[in-house]
């Protein structure tokens, strides 16, 4: 809900548990002033200490500079004094930097807004405000508004900013971030996620420290290495309780999320698009419309804080039909033959699947040009008749009679200069003239900025969809942008082409979601080095990680986990010792920990032994039985192996808190030692439920009732798992 002063000139926006408010301050500049924990509609603007300045104890305000550069901000620009880090910077034709935004009028609509071309959140089945604060540099002539949309089901407030340039010249906006606050250092520690390919969104908890601490990337992508998220926490704050913010950024480009403490031990908030190597030039009469960044705030810790940003990105943000449906089991030929197949032996894999219980068969890169390794044919997309001999329609067919539903993976945006299509169309890779560009596994990034080869790209993909009964598919890209070059755009607007990429790619991809409305759609980028809130608006799920070995998906899926749903986190059953890390673990733990994501296999199945076979049509009636209450329940995170080094245990819990799946990982086994209770948090305190430990001899481990609140705070017993990387999952169901 969102109220408006008129005496106090404060906004209050409200979702079920948080406050934000914003005052329109004395000189009209946009100020923040509260955001936390629910509380009343008193005048808050003492919290924007206008009367308290540096240099003199006359009349507030004296000077701007005083001013500018205290007062907490909503959206703070650039050039004109306030010193701290700016959320706007334009230059005018004379390539003077100076912005200063004043309020001019405001309303609040009973609706979300949605951005041209930018995935953004809805309202479908419920309520929701969209409060419009309009601002003017009367100087410029140039007019920013200011967004937030706010829902009455989950505890998050959506922002961005529309700049309109109202004047009659050109103007350059040369940073233009989607969400700025300021608040009060309360002694707080920050979390970011940091990674590599394989090793994607490890998360880093310290203390923040005076001057400016962030993530960034210029990569072109969302990329392995860092991530737009960063969360603010008091120092005491646990999984399920204290303060946390929460700032996560609906885009797949280059990216900024930085927090600054100053001179006065405040900190500025910011997130947006990476302003470096940005530059946008903007027309008398244009506008410029940021991506949305989404903040959510929690009194209940990390789970609470990942709890809004779930609801959030499942009711408001994923529009796939599927994202409320199992999937469909699918089995990916990958690791199983990398690009060493046929028809032949794709059929092999698919009887023995359907054997299994498995659903649907994914063919992975190879199937198309001469690609029998990585260092061509991207590009060439028509079925390579040497490989899928009797053709792609034929083997789909057959997959089908045996019972399967057929998959396939794209790299639409790349190139390899080994191709027909690079060889007819040299000037289609982005590259500076003159200049050898950086390769990365041998393949240059298609220039989709440029209209034709988007359309190339898309009608080749369309091509091979429409032409077999093609269910699912894969877009995968996998390098990142250098030496960017591009005869589409002129000189004073290459500062556009990474955005323009990243618009390119939805536009690409909402093309594919509307001419094929029901494909499964599964986004991927070199394991998971695009998986944003961005690419969730076209694909409910997305590949996490090309480390599928049981360990390491530990921390990837904890980090993934932090803000998005484990209905969207791609995780398979792989084989041993893992490609990755060359780990070997039981089958049982690989099974255990792929059900806390979309589940599937991706190993060669004909190769698995007797033992293997009923252990993976065990695996798949646990996903039948209850990948419900992974998709649709609660998240929570109870033991974390990156911090005690010995055991990982989470929990998902259905909305009811009827049922619940826990699951506990031994990493490394300790000898005479103690079993261990684990403490499961969020079920219903009065009720009695019946815990099965799942995939246990059930005399040996017989069933336990216990009330929801013994579970909670005394614990449940585990059964020790002998040897290393053993686990335990166990059915919680509430009885009557
Ligand atoms: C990327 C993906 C993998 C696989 C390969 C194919 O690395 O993440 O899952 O599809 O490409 O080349």
């Amino acid at each position: 809900m969102i109220k408006f002063n008129e005496q106090t000139k404060i906004f209050h926006l409200q979702t079920p548990n948080s406050s934000y408010q914003i005052l329109i301050s004395h000189k009209g500049h946009i100020s923040h002033v509260y955001y936390g924990t629910k509380i009343g509609d008193d005048d808050l603007s003492y919290l924007t200490r206008q009367m308290e300045y540096g240099f003199s104890n006359q009349e507030i305000f004296r000077e701007k500079h005083s001013l500018l550069d205290f007062l907490p901000m909503e959206y703070p620009t650039d050039g004109i004094g306030d010193f701290r880090e700016s959320a706007l910077a334009i230059s005018d034709a004379e390539n003077h930097n100076g912005v200063e935004l004043i309020y001019k009028n405001h309303k609040i609509i009973e609706e979300t807004v949605q951005i041209p071309g930018l995935p953004c959140v809805f309202a479908e089945n419920s309520k929701c405000q969209t409060l419009v604060i309009t601002t003017e540099d009367a100087v410029l002539n140039v007019e920013v508004d200011l967004y937030y949309s706010v829902f009455d089901d989950c505890d998050a407030i959506v922002r961005w900013a529309k700049i309109k340039n109202n004047s009659s010249k050109t103007i350059f906006v040369n940073k233009a971030l989607s969400a700025a606050f300021d608040m009060d250092d309360n002694n707080f520690d920050m979390i970011t996620l940091h990674g590599s390919w394989a090793r994607e969104r490890h998360i880093d908890r310290r203390p923040i420290h005076m001057g400016k601490q962030g993530v960034v990337s210029k990569r072109g992508e969302t990329s392995h290495q860092e991530h737009p998220f960063l969360a603010i926490l008091d120092k005491t704050a646990t999984e399920n309780a204290g303060n946390v913010y929460g700032v996560n950024f609906i885009y797949s480009g280059n990216f900024v999320a930085e927090v600054q403490k100053n001179q006065f031990d405040s900190l500025r908030v910011t997130m947006g698009i990476n302003p470096e190597n940005f530059s946008w030039k903007l027309n008398s009469g244009d506008a410029f419309e940021t991506p949305q960044a989404v903040l959510v705030f929690s009194d209940k810790g990390l789970n609470g804080m990942s709890h809004a940003f779930h609801d959030l990105y499942r009711e408001h943000l994923i529009r796939s039909p599927f994202k409320a449906k199992p999937r469909p089991i699918l089995i990916n030929n990958w690791e199983a033959t990398y690009f060493n197949f046929n028809t032949e032996k794709l059929l092999e894999i698919a009887r023995q699947s359907k054997k299994d219980g498995i659903e649907m068969l994914v063919m992975d890169d190879g199937w198309f040009g001469k690609r029998n390794n990585d260092d061509c044919s991207l590009g060439d997309w028509v079925v390579n008749e040497e490989k899928i001999n009797g053709g792609l329609k034929n083997l789909v067919e057959q997959v089908n009679k045996i019972g399967l539903k057929f998959g396939i993976w794209f790299e639409p945006e790349m190139i390899s200069p080994d191709s027909d299509v690079f060889r007819s169309h040299p000037d289609w890779a982005i590259q500076i003239p003159g200049r050898v560009p950086g390769m990365s596994r041998q393949q240059l990034v298609l220039d989709i900025v440029n209209p034709e080869a988007r359309n190339f790209a898309y009608e080749s993909v369309a091509k091979i969809l429409k032409s077999a009964n093609i269910e699912y598919v894969k877009w995968d890209m996998n390098r990142q942008l250098s030496d960017i070059g591009t005869p589409c755009l002129p000189a004073d607007q290459l500062g556009e082409y990474f955005h323009r990429y990243v618009l390119a790619v939805y536009e690409m991809q909402e093309r594919l979601i509307t001419d094929f409305p029901n494909l499964l759609l599964e986004n991927c980028s070199g394991g998971g080095a695009r998986f944003d809130p961005g690419m969730l608006y076209y694909s409910p799920q997305i590949w996490c990680s090309d480390d599928t070995d049981a360990i390491e998906r530990l921390s990837i899926q904890e980090g993934t986990a932090l803000m998005y749903p484990l209905s969207s986190m791609g995780a398979h059953v792989s084989v041993c010792p893992n490609h990755a890390v060359g780990r070997v673990t039981p089958f049982k733990t690989r099974g255990h920990v792929a059900l806390s994501g979309t589940f599937g296999y991706e190993l060669d199945i004909t190769k698995l032994s007797d033992d293997e076979h009923s252990q993976v049509q065990k695996q798949v009636q646990n996903y039948k039985d209850y990948s419900h209450i992974v998709r649709d329940g609660d998240y929570y995170r109870i033991a974390s192996y990156r911090e005690n080094n010995e055991f990982d245990c989470w929990a998902s819990i259905t909305k009811d808190k009827k049922q619940a799946l826990v699951t506990f990982v031994q990493v490394l086994n300790h000898p005479n030692y103690k079993s261990r209770f684990v403490k499961i948090p969020g079920l219903n305190p009065d009720k009695k439920y019946k815990a099965t430990y799942v995939d246990e001899d059930q005399t040996q481990n017989p069933p336990v009732i216990l009330q929801g609140s013994t579970l909670q705070n005394a614990g449940i017993k585990i059964a020790r798992p002998w040897g290393d990387f053993g686990s335990v999952l166990i059915y919680i169901e509430m009885m009557n």
